[in-house]
């Protein structure tokens, strides 16, 4: 597997701002997040007739009180970690909060299994909130807030929050890599990265309007290599085709932020790309504390679905392993992506006059 070093962008002002939130008390920052099962902390428990769910034993199995909460690993999700590094309560599904909640003023997880960026995106699971949604839902909340604190307090806390955006493998996992979809069969991958590309467009300009400033976008991951995806090679190798496709999206939403950090006058977008951390960790999983990276700690049946069931069987130490089931990875490597995602940020902390660009790795 050819492993390619691709530049990446984080705009450095992110960076003090995280520095600074990092040692402030958790009244003082406020997150929304948006994306799929990799980021969800339990949106879909509510969703009745939704077949992405999680909130089932062993999901959970390494969480406080081995509770399955919805969250699609056995312990944290990445934006779990990202939130106790920032010194805050991970904040919760917006489902599960009242209309009326005073909650919504200290952040909402808006994440959903099963979503992408396309409404047709994860159509199987019958229900899931899509990103247009979950900007739907964000309005809903930006309304509340504005009812509970005013217009102009709502407007300066809607500006100095973070947002979090980790959208896209659902885009192709369950959808452009789907045989019997249509998209797959519609477009080449030029086609549908053009599609991708301008609904996003359309999707972080819409956020901007409602109010969102800081906004980091979380890249894809080197998704030929999870194990939904091996399977589907008689070796049990990485599909180099579905990675290469995953560079070529990365580097797409790099270059469109870039366009929209211009366009959207008070925009503070930033690309975050953990595709390289991804692709390290699972050539070399020993240099992180890791025995196994190449199948999953749950025993999955990839051809029926590849999520972890009540009855499967688990692997005896939960932490020798980068992947959790077949498409998610273990709480383990999520500490290390979210240690290299902050190790990052702050990297670039002191070059702020200097080209925001460079090499991972
Ligand atoms: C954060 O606060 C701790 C003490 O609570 C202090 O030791 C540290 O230097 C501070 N870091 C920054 C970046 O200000
Ligand atoms: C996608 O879904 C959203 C929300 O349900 C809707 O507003 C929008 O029109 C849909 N877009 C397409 C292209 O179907
Ligand atoms: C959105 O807000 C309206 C009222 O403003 C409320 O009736 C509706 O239930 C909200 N939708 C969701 C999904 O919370
Ligand atoms: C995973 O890699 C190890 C070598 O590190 C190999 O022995 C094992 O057969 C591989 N497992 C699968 C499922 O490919
Ligand atoms: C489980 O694996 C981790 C990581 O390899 C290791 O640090 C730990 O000692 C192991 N625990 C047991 C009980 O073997
Ligand atoms: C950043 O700058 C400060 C002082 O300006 C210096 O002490 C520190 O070592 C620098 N950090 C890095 C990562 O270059
Ligand atoms: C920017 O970084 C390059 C190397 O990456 C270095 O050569 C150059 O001196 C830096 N410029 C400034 C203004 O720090």
């Amino acid at each position: 597997m050819p492993t390619m070093a691709i530049p990446l962008i984080l705009a450095v002002f992110m960076a003090p701002i995280i520095a600074m939130a990092a040692n402030h008390t958790s009244a003082s920052l406020v997150t929304f997040i948006f994306g799929d099962s990799l980021t969800e902390v339990g949106n879909n428990n509510y969703l009745r007739y939704s077949l992405a769910r999680s909130d089932f034993p062993f999901y959970g199995i390494d969480y406080p009180n081995q509770k399955p909460t919805g969250r699609f690993s056995n312990g944290r999700t990445i934006s779990d970690i990202i939130s106790e590094k920032l010194g805050i309560t991970s904040p919760p599904p917006y489902l599960s909060l009242n209309h009326d909640d005073d909650a919504v003023l200290k952040g909402v997880n808006y994440a959903s299994g099963g979503a992408g960026i396309l409404n047709e995106t994860g159509i199987y699971f019958i229900e899931r909130m899509t990103f247009d949604d979950q900007i739907d839902y964000f309005e809903n909340t930006t309304k509340v807030m504005k009812k509970k604190v005013g217009e102009e307090a709502a407007k300066s806390l809607l500006h100095g929050a973070i947002y979090f955006i980790a959208m896209g493998s659902n885009d192709y996992i369950n959808n452009f890599l789907q045989p019997f979809l249509p998209d797959s069969r519609q477009y080449t991958h030029g086609e549908f990265l053009g599609i991708l590309n301008l609904k996003l467009a359309k999707q972080l300009t819409r956020l901007y309007l409602l109010g969102a400033r800081k906004m980091i976008f979380l890249g894809l991951g080197p998704l030929g290599c999870i194990p939904s995806q091996r399977a589907k090679s008689s070796t049990n190798q990485c599909l180099d085709q579905v990675n290469e496709w995953v560079i070529q999206f990365n580097s797409k939403v790099q270059k469109l932020i870039n366009v929209l950090n211009v366009k959207l006058k008070k925009a503070q977008l930033t690309f975050a790309d953990t595709y390289q951390d991804g692709i390290d960790m699972i050539e070399n999983p020993g240099k992180y504390g890791f025995k196994v990276s190449n199948t999953s700690c749950c025993k999955v049946e990839t051809t029926v679905g590849g999520l972890c069931l009540s009855y499967a069987h688990v692997c005896d130490n939960r932490s020798e392993y980068v992947f959790w089931d077949a498409f998610h990875t273990s709480d383990a490597a999520n500490v290390v992506l979210a240690d290299r995602f902050f190790s990052k940020l702050f990297a670039t902390s002191n070059s702020s006059t200097n080209s925001s660009s460079y090499h991972m790795g």
